[in-house]
């Protein structure tokens, strides 16, 4: 989604601002833009890649600062004109905005009857001419951009360069913005992966801090007046720079990168002695486990699906109610919350908008909530104050693979945590432990001999649909292998638990029709067989993911073999043939793998 990047210091700003646009890329964005101060407020806008818009740049742009922007579009179709920055009339003020300004309209027509003259369909230019208005009226910069934003209804992470002031000003009301200061130089940006290879002194901002930003100094106040409590955090964890180092597509590289991944996120988590999982971070005392009258889980596309293995896993370790909610349905639905239930909110951004919403729903309803969440210091994380960081590492392709897998995992070590403590022996628990400590090789294992995954992209790349099969915690699984394939090659994908398939999706086989069956060898796996059968019958052609030496492989068009392992951590393996059936289908078919179109890494508007 949109994504912020801002310099002052004393080096020249547009190569930074460039190579700032560069690193947001990955979140999905149709525009970009940069503006620079050089004497006159110098504005470049282009539709398209950040290398089109560097086609159009001069070879030489003086200025030592200036703010960029990638659009994805909200208000206003992809042009040139709707891209950002947009400059008031005088071209003296230049904004960036992300997030959408609900109140837009009426400023609108109140603008135009004032004779401004507004050239785009934005919401956002609006605030460059309402700043005007302000600054006009003699208010400084800081108080123009206040008494703006004061007048707003909808969120906003902003940033206005002025032609005669040697500062930038930023301010955040739910959308995300984080100042970086280096030494003489300071840095403005939607997204910490464009801020780590520059300093690690960071000021996460929070709702309704509003900052003044110079070559110096940060000055942080809040909207309604009063200085801000936001300090500097000096972030070193998972603060590394993702490079693609030698693979083709950021996709590929992070689905290789999962064994390593899961490494991170199990280390000192497993406990042996005890037969159970440490999770510090969830400040959750064992008389807590036991008393929670139930679990809920929350998340959207790839997280949710994680969110269903989590609430199976618990269910059946923990014996208690668990549910997975579609985040975005979860606060409009009017959910009653009980202050004694516990609450996961699993996001690898932690930015996504309808997660925030419906974690304010709860805290709102005197709820606790518990971050399952990639990103260090983002929203989500600092809004639950508590919880599971999954250490992926940075994701760039916009499709969610090792996130999943982490996500997964952690939720797993929670079903381990609270499963001890009120329901299955240390026996049982050790037995997990020891397998779970081999799945990160098994992975790899895996990964060095993905069995014909070529096979399956033939059979999939050229059909109407594809049908994913699974029964238990192969079902999610299911979901999140049809969700993968259908983001990145643009195939309709149904996934169905593989029961209900009989009950309206078979309508669809017909000759060649390609189902893929997700069969580990769980206690689901005679009845998924049958399933299978059903489908054969009507002339499906099956891709069957099964357990290595399972003789099922032989009834398969394609039969994908994984490792056995204990049947709660199937999906830790076999959600990776999913993976690199969707990753090869796409590329066969000549798709932008990592950045699909119309989608957002980071999804920040509701
Ligand atoms: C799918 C995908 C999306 C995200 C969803 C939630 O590959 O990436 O479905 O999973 O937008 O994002 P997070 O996890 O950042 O909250």
């Amino acid at each position: 989604m949109c994504g912020i990047f801002g310099f002052i210091g004393k080096r020249a700003a547009a190569p930074l601002l460039v190579e700032g646009l560069r690193r947001l890329e990955y979140r999905g964005y149709d525009s970009s833009g940069i503006v620079v101060k050089n004497g006159d407020l110098q504005v470049y806008k282009k539709v398209g890649k950040v290398s089109e818009l560097s086609s159009i740049l001069p070879n030489h742009i003086e200025g030592y600062s200036g703010i960029a922007h990638t659009r994805w579009a909200t208000h206003g179709e992809v042009n040139d004109v709707n891209a950002h920055p947009h400059l008031n009339d005088k071209a003296d003020i230049a904004i960036v905005h992300n997030g959408i300004i609900d109140n837009a309209r009426d400023i609108r027509k109140r603008l135009e009857k004032k004779g401004y003259l507004l050239k785009s369909e934005t919401d956002s230019e609006t605030l460059a001419h309402m700043i005007t208005i302000g600054m006009d009226s003699g208010q400084t910069p800081i108080e123009a951009v206040r008494q703006t934003l004061k007048r707003l209804t909808g969120t906003w992470g902003l940033c206005v360069l002025f032609k005669d002031y040697e500062q930038i000003i930023c301010a955040r009301n739910g959308s995300p913005l984080l100042i970086g200061k280096g030494d003489g130089e300071s840095f403005v940006s939607s997204d910490p992966h464009a801020l780590s290879h520059h300093t690690q002194n960071i000021f996460f901002l929070e709702d309704g801090d509003l900052a003044i930003i110079d070559r110096d100094g940060v000055e942080i106040t809040r909207l309604e007046g009063g200085v801000s409590d936001t300090s500097m955090t000096v972030v070193e964890d998972e603060w590394e720079e993702a490079d693609i180092s030698g693979y083709p597509h950021f996709m590929l590289k992070e689905i290789h990168e999962q064994p390593e991944a899961l490494r991170r996120c199990i280390t000192g988590r497993l406990d042996k002695a005890n037969g159970g999982a440490k999770l510090g971070g969830l400040k959750l005392e064992p008389v807590r486990l036991r008393t929670a009258p139930h679990v809920r889980l929350i998340g959207c596309g790839t997280a949710l699906n994680a969110c269903k293995i989590g609430q199976l896993a618990i269910e059946s370790l923990a014996r208690i109610p668990a549910v997975a909610h579609v985040a975005s349905e979860f606060r409009y639905n009017d959910p009653v919350i009980n202050p004694n239930a516990i609450h996961f909110a699993v996001s690898q951004s932690g930015e996504t908008a309808d997660t925030i919403s419906a974690v304010k729903e709860i805290h709102l309803k005197g709820g606790e909530v518990h971050g399952i969440v990639n990103v260090v210091g983002s929203t989500i994380a600092r809004l639950c104050g508590q919880g599971v960081y999954i250490h992926s590492g940075p994701e760039q392709a916009v499709a969610s693979t090792k996130a999943f897998t982490n996500m997964v995992a952690s939720l797993l070590l929670f079903s381990i945590r609270i499963g001890r403590t009120r329901s299955f022996s240390r026996e049982r628990g050790r037995s997990l432990i020891d397998n779970f400590q081999n799945i990160p090789s098994q992975m790899e294992e895996y990964l060095s001999n993905p069995g014909p995954i070529e096979e399956a992209v033939e059979l999939v790349k050229h059909a109407k649909s594809v049908l994913f099969l699974g029964r238990g915690l192969s079902a999610p699984v299911a979901s999140e292998g049809a969700l993968k394939l259908m983001e990145v090659a643009y195939i309709p994908c149904l996934a169905y638990p593989a029961g209900e398939m009989k009950h309206g999706p078979i309508a669809l086989l017909e000759k060649d029709s390609p189902v893929i069956v997700i069969a580990p060898n769980d206690k689901h796996r005679e009845k998924t067989v049958s399933s299978m059968h059903e489908c054969k019958a009507r002339g499906a052609k099956i891709i069957l993911i099964h357990e290595d030496g399972d003789p099922i492989s032989e009834e398969a068009d394609v039969a994908i073999s994984i490792p056995k392992c204990d049947p709660l951590l199937t999906p830790l393996l076999s959600v990776v043939p999913t993976q690199l059936i969707a990753y090869q289908t796409a590329l066969e078919l000549g798709c932008d793998v990592d950045r699909p179109r119309n989608l957002a890494k980071s999804v920040t508007v509701e």
